[in-house]
């Protein structure tokens, strides 16, 4: 078992690239089944989710070809199965893909039980509401979900809470459906994203990153063409916020600055800088202790619950006390216990956590508890005094490409060394 060692306080500088967005890749992968023929993606992230996804897609016969770390074909036209085994889906939570485009294409799916980060009770009632408003029967029972349709017919779909999981996958169900299917709920970028995929492959969507995304149902996708991932935003905001957080100065280089707005902001409040410098790049530094602030986590355009740790990191030695108030997810404080062993002073009940700032953290063995959870650390092991140890690092290589080597570039004294025995998660 790996771990990350890191010798810190180092003010990050110099320049980053950010890799194409996690949550846009494992929601275009399943939505190549909806595909019959072959298309081409670019800008996949090099992380552990990408892979596990093209291995589902293999065993239910789709033929992929790699053209380089970050580029591949996917041949959709052989798809021989509709079944995803629980052991593959049960790695990662975006497995649920699998239920909205499986049913769009053969209209009936089993798939085993989504797994992932466990940040909380993560229900998929509201993805099941939307598969029934289009005519589909869905079981739940025995770890496994199972949905079936004679026929799927556009609706209006109305999600009683605000859920990028459920939009999309309702999106993916209703891309082959007869008729128009309107949905009213999330705007996030990534929805925006797998939109424009399923546009560029021969589907009819309209409105998505609006209030309302408007479905008219096609006969076939096409495929025959190429797609490049969004960049990631949850990557480039981890980098914005390890800048403050070191009282750095990094250039994060091929994000979407309007997507960052939400973070650029709340750097701003505390008294760091963000510069727009055009051409998809935005420099953010530090030359003093950050202010406090108080965050919520909302859906987009609100702060992203993703970067809320990273943020935590910024907030535990900022001056003063903060706030933050977790709206998305119940469990995911638990990375403040880890921070708490360097040093900080946090105190979290329920879905607020009060941030006291200290001066500095000291470095000890930290234990990822999640994925962003896990970035926060290696920015906490980067900014502490001495020698931290990260542990739990498959949590991190869900998601970051290359995350050591990008730290780095930037100046951060990190390795990744190799240990027999590592804490059972
Ligand atoms: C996605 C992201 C995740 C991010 C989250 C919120 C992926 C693979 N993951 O997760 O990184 O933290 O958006 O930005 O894209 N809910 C229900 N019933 C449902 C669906 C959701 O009650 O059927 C609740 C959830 O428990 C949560 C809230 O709605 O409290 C938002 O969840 P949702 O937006 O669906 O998150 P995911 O799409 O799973």
């Amino acid at each position: 078992m790996d771990k990350l060692v890191i010798t810190g306080k180092t003010p990050l500088k110099g320049d980053v690239i950010i890799s194409g967005a996690k949550n846009a890749a494992v929601a275009i992968l399943p939505a190549t089944l909806l595909i019959d023929g072959v298309c081409t993606i670019d800008n996949l992230p090099n992380i552990s989710d990408v892979k596990i996804f093209c291995d589902i897609l293999k065993e239910l016969g789709a033929k992929i070809t790699w053209i380089s770390e970050n580029e591949l074909t996917i041949d959709t036209r052989n798809i021989s199965e509709n079944n995803a085994p629980l052991d593959m889906t049960s790695k990662f939570r975006a497995s649920y893909y699998l239920i909205g485009a499986l049913l769009g294409r053969c209209k009936n799916v089993t798939v085993g039980m989504p797994g992932g980060c466990k940040l909380g009770a993560r229900p998929i009632d509201q993805h099941i509401k939307g598969f029934e408003a289009l005519g589909a029967k869905v079981d739940v029972g025995q770890g496994k979900i199972t949905a079936k349709a004679d026929k799927l017919v556009g609706n209006s779909v109305y999600l009683d809470i605000v859920s990028v999981g459920a939009t999309i996958n309702v999106m993916l169900c209703a891309v082959l459906a007869e008729g128009t299917t309107i949905i009213d709920n999330a705007k996030e970028p990534n929805i925006v994203d797998v939109a424009n995929f399923l546009n560029t492959m021969g589907a009819d969507i309209r409105g998505a990153g609006t209030d309302v995304i408007k479905i008219n149902g096609v006969k076939k996708l096409h495929g025959n063409a190429t797609y490049s991932v969004v960049p990631d935003q949850i990557e480039a905001g981890t980098f914005m916020l390890a800048a403050v957080a070191s009282r750095g100065d990094v250039t994060i280089k091929n994000c979407i600055t309007k997507h960052l707005e939400p973070i650029t902001a709340k750097i701003l409040e505390m008294g760091a800088y963000a510069e727009d410098l055009g051409g998809d790049t935005l420099r953010v530094w530090c030359d003093k202790t950050p202010n406090k602030v108080n965050i919520k986590t909302l859906p987009y355009p609100g702060f992203p619950t993703d970067l809320q740790p990273q943020m935590g990191v910024v907030l535990s030695t900022a001056n003063g006390t903060s706030i933050i108030n977790e709206s998305i997810w119940e469990s995911r404080f638990q990375y403040t216990e880890e921070l708490n062993k360097m040093g900080a002073k946090i105190t979290a009940q329920g879905k607020t956590a009060i941030f006291e700032g200290v001066e500095s953290l000291s470095g000890a063995p930290v234990y990822a508890t999640d994925l962003r959870a896990g970035a926060a650390l290696i920015i906490a092991g980067i900014i502490a005094d001495g020698k931290t140890e990260v542990y739990n690092l498959n949590h991190i290589d869900r998601g970051y490409e290359n995350i050591e080597e990008k730290f780095r570039k930037l100046g951060a004294n990190i390795q990744r060394v190799s240990e027999e025995v590592a804490k059972d998660e």
